[in-house]
């Protein structure tokens, strides 16, 4: 079997990446080791950037995400007994976020792949990626498969194959481990603020967002290696009043909660993002704490890059940009790196701070909302700065 581009992983990165491609007239085929059903419900993100939604939208898949999306122009920082609003509105007119899970951007891309007759294949078992230094490159799997193809995009997460595939001594990794977690909970009720609430306690940090009008979404701060079984409903909707019902007049509606997750929180890149005819996109070549919510909306600039570069060696033969691929993603990468850093440096409890630590936290919040600079500082790093190629 042969394609232009084979593409490891049906995430957003893979999922996106085959769609843009296909509007280009490149061809490609996605293999994907989990099932249809498991991709789709896989519940994670929920904050797109406007250049999320201009990008999903401009590729034709933004149709179910404009009517059921709902658009925010602000968050709200609450620590100290006080609430503060972050005004996007105010601070970076015209741009915003829209809430819209992650799991609902894989159906709508899913769908339109295979409306398009689009070549993905799930449940897909032992993916191998092989001469990735020459321009031969090809993948196996299944029980004895081979995929021939131009180029390989790695799109397969974080603990996927094709990176470690890279020989020893290319890539550089930097990383950072935290030494805590998110318990993430969705709840059937409606949400208890109109925006999202991101709660800094003396207990730890607790997030109040939602999926719909029906639908909440919350994370709380839990220690690293948390098991779920330690957390019954009970200490959950307990652990969620007692950091967000913090202000005058707010109490936290609580609902059944139907779906459960702790998820550790790292900071990692891999450099380069590219090796001989592999290139790595999304989680497979940076994860970020979700504090800021930029992974997703990372793994969505990446695959613009990727697409523009594939598209120009396609149209003339020319690797110039794809040559290029990693330097022209990185900039964008360790931006929302520092970012996420010091979002989850802002909010978190850390038990290695001392009083002094947790002086200086505490300062840097008032910081942040009282200047119109620092505010305005965190409000276009949180919509998402522009896109390098001017989109
Ligand atoms: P993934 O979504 O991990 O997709 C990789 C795919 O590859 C998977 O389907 C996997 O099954 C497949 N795969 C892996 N190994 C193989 C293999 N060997 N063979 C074949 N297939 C393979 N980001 C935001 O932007 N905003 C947010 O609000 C936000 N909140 C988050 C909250 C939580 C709780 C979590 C966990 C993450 C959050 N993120 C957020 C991050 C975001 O979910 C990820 O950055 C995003 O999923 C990255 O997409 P991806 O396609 O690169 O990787
Ligand atoms: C959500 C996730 C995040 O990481 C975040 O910073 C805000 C919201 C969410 O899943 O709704």
């Amino acid at each position: 079997m042969r394609t232009q581009v084979g593409i490891i992983g049906a995430g957003p990165a893979g999922l996106l990446l085959s769609h843009l491609l296909h509007l280009r007239g490149i061809s490609s085929v996605v293999l994907e080791r989990r099932s249809r059903e498991y991709v789709e419900r896989r519940v994670r993100a929920g904050v797109l950037e406007q250049g999320t939604v201009d990008t999903l939208v401009a590729a034709g898949v933004g149709e179910r995400l404009l009517r059921e999306g709902l658009p925010h122009r602000g968050i709200e920082l609450r620590y100290g007994g006080a609430g503060h609003r972050i005004a996007f509105e105010r601070l970076v007119p015209g741009r915003a976020i829209t809430v819209y899970g992650q799991q609902e951007v894989v159906k709508d891309l899913i769908a339109a792949r295979l409306a398009a007759d689009g070549d993905v294949r799930f449940e897909v078992d032992d993916v191998a990626v092989h001469d990735i230094g020459t321009d031969r490159p090809y993948v196996t799997f299944g029980g004895g498969e081979r995929l021939d193809c131009d180029v390989i995009a790695g799109c397969d997460g974080f603990h996927g194959v094709t990176r470690p595939s890279i020989p020893d001594g290319v890539l550089t990794a930097y990383e950072r481990e935290y030494p805590f977690a998110w318990l993430g909970v969705l709840a059937r009720v409606q949400p208890s603020a109109e925006e999202l609430i991101y709660a800094r306690t003396e207990r730890g940090f607790a997030l109040h967002s939602m999926r719909s009008p029906e639908v909440s979404r919350f994370y709380l701060q839990v220690p690293a290696g948390t098991d779920l079984a330690d957390w019954p409903d009970e200490r959950v909707w307990a652990e969620l009043r007692t950091r967000l019902e913090t202000v005058p007049g707010f109490s936290l509606a609580t609902g059944e909660i139907f779906e459960r997750g702790v998820t550790p929180m790292r900071s990692f890149v891999a450099e380069p993002m590219q090796y001989g005819r592999l290139y790595l996109a999304g989680d497979a070549a940076h994860i970020v704490p979700p504090t800021g919510a930029k992974g997703l909306n990372l793994a969505v600039a990446d695959v613009r890059v990727l697409t523009g570069a594939l598209a120009r060696f396609y149209a003339d033969g020319s690797a110039e940009l794809l040559d290029g691929y990693s330097a022209a993603c990185l900039k964008r990468v360790w931006r929302a790196q520092h970012f996420s850093w010091w979002m989850t440096t802002l909010l978190h409890t850390f038990d290695s701070d001392d009083a002094y630590g947790r002086r200086l936290q505490l300062s840097h919040l008032d910081y942040v909302t009282s200047s119109e600079a620092a505010a305005a500082t965190l409000a276009e790093n949180y919509v998402g700065l522009p896109y390098e190629d001017g989109d």
